[in-house]
């Protein structure tokens, strides 16, 4: 018997209702705020990740699923910020909408050791807004995510926000943290070893307990900003307050991958374990000019499904109540009848199906039960005679004879 990969997941039907309703609700969500949806294909040029996410990004490094053939190296897509923005630029977006806001729903993949909430297919909601630089913007983008995570009617999340700074003062970042690191490097763990030397600021993300003991100890956080990412920052804060958006800054946020500059944000939520982000985003001001368009600034946030998913669980979800008509047939003339009555129900528009496994009487009711049906036509001989149909209410447990003519009246209303 074949099995399905580690890391991945069958979503069953039962489940997929679940996922339709995310889904429904954040093309609800997105329509509101004018975002439209753009669908890039998931699997592109390696390369692509390796300029935008940065060679040192544990992704790049460990992560990517790669396929080689004769000249190329593909990746599948571990994330959706790199092949929009990429998919921007090579349709020319900029010159025909300029700024645009756009949301994406599917699959990611990660080569990553799976547990609760992590998984080597996994799938992301994400938006990502090109061609703006201004702080008000940033607010829309923050209580966007806080939006989707009320209306899918998760609470207790946290959101944890913090600024890198422009380019220069994420250099400064850099140096100031390795300068406020000399003394403590053997203390560190192998990995920020040699994060300290290649790229310091991802020693602020590493998990190990050690090294985040010594990172939440320095004092070294905001004093990297010049006066106009200070300023900026300050706006974003302020617009947060006015839509009593609740955040935290937290100053050893950084995020693990390179293109984000400016704010940067963190969703965590308690029921999530060791895997406590829900999602996560922020700026990227200079990656649509690193990959070859105009120098735009952006920003953009993603959320996991799964972990939406395990955060739903304790939420009131909704459950959706089946509109179902099934059709019992009983014996081979009231059969032909039935298949053509079946075509009528669809043809207007009511869900409806019928009993292919010729169950008898008792076992096909039990069938539309477990189906959740909402009205049950049984069909015989007798009926047919009488150019009647006994339908069944499934909800208030009566039933009567319908005239064959009178039938789709009486189902819709
Ligand atoms: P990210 O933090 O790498 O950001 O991923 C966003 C979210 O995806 C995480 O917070 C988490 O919920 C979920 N996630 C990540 N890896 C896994 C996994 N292996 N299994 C299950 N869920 C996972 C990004 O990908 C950025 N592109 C977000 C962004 C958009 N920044 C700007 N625009």
């Amino acid at each position: 018997m074949y099995k399905r990969i580690a890391g991945t997941k069958d979503i069953l039907p039962d489940e997929v209702v679940l996922w339709q309703q995310i889904e429904q609700t954040i093309r609800q969500v997105f329509s509101l705020y004018n975002y439209k949806e753009i669908r890039p294909p998931v699997i592109e040029d390696a390369a692509l990740f390796n300029r935008s996410l940065g060679e040192s990004a544990e992704i790049v490094q460990k992560q990517m699923f790669l396929i080689h053939n004769k000249e190329d190296t593909y990746a599948l897509r571990p994330e959706g910020t790199a092949s929009v923005v990429r998919s921007y630029i090579e349709n020319n977006l900029d010159k025909t909408n300029g700024f645009l806001k756009l949301y994406y729903v599917g699959p990611m993949f990660r080569f990553e050791r799976p547990q609760k909430g992590r998984l080597r297919q996994f799938h992301h909601i994400g938006c990502e807004v090109i061609g703006s630089l201004d702080p008000d913007l940033d607010v829309e983008v923050i209580s966007l995510a806080n939006t989707l995570l009320t209306r899918f009617g998760i609470s207790g999340y946290k959101i944890k926000i913090n600024s890198l700074g422009c380019q220069k003062d994420k250099a400064k970042f850099n140096t100031n943290l390795q300068s406020a690191l000399k003394d403590k490097i053997n203390a560190l763990c192998e990995d920020c070893q040699v994060r300290y030397q290649k790229n310091p600021l991802r020693i602020l993300d590493c998990k190990n307990e050690e090294c985040q003991k010594i990172v939440r100890g320095l004092d070294i956080y905001e004093t990297y900003l010049c006066p106009e990412c200070k300023d900026h920052f300050a706006k974003v804060r302020e617009g947060l307050d006015v839509l009593k958006v609740n955040y935290e800054v937290v100053p050893y946020l950084v995020r693990g991958l390179d293109y984000y500059t400016g704010t940067v944000f963190e969703i965590s939520h308690p029921d999530l374990g060791a895997q406590d982000a829900l999602g996560a985003g922020g700026r990227y001001n200079n990656l649509v000019k690193e990959l070859g368009g105009p120098d735009l600034g952006a920003i953009g946030f993603a959320f996991g499904v799964e972990r939406l998913l395990l955060c739903m669980q304790n939420a009131a979800v909704k459950t959706q109540k089946s509109n179902l008509v099934y059709i019992i047939s009983l014996g081979q003339t009231a059969r032909k009848e039935t298949i053509k009555l079946l075509d009528l129900l669809r043809k207007n528009d009511i869900i409806a199906d019928i009993d292919y496994e010729n169950k008898s009487l008792k076992a096909a009711m039990r069938k539309a039960n477990d189906l959740g049906a909402k009205f049950v036509l049984i069909v015989g001989d007798d009926e047919l005679k009488k150019g009647v149909v006994m339908l069944k209410d499934m909800q208030k447990g009566e039933q009567k004879e319908v005239n064959f003519s009178d039938l789709l009246k009486e189902l819709k209303c």
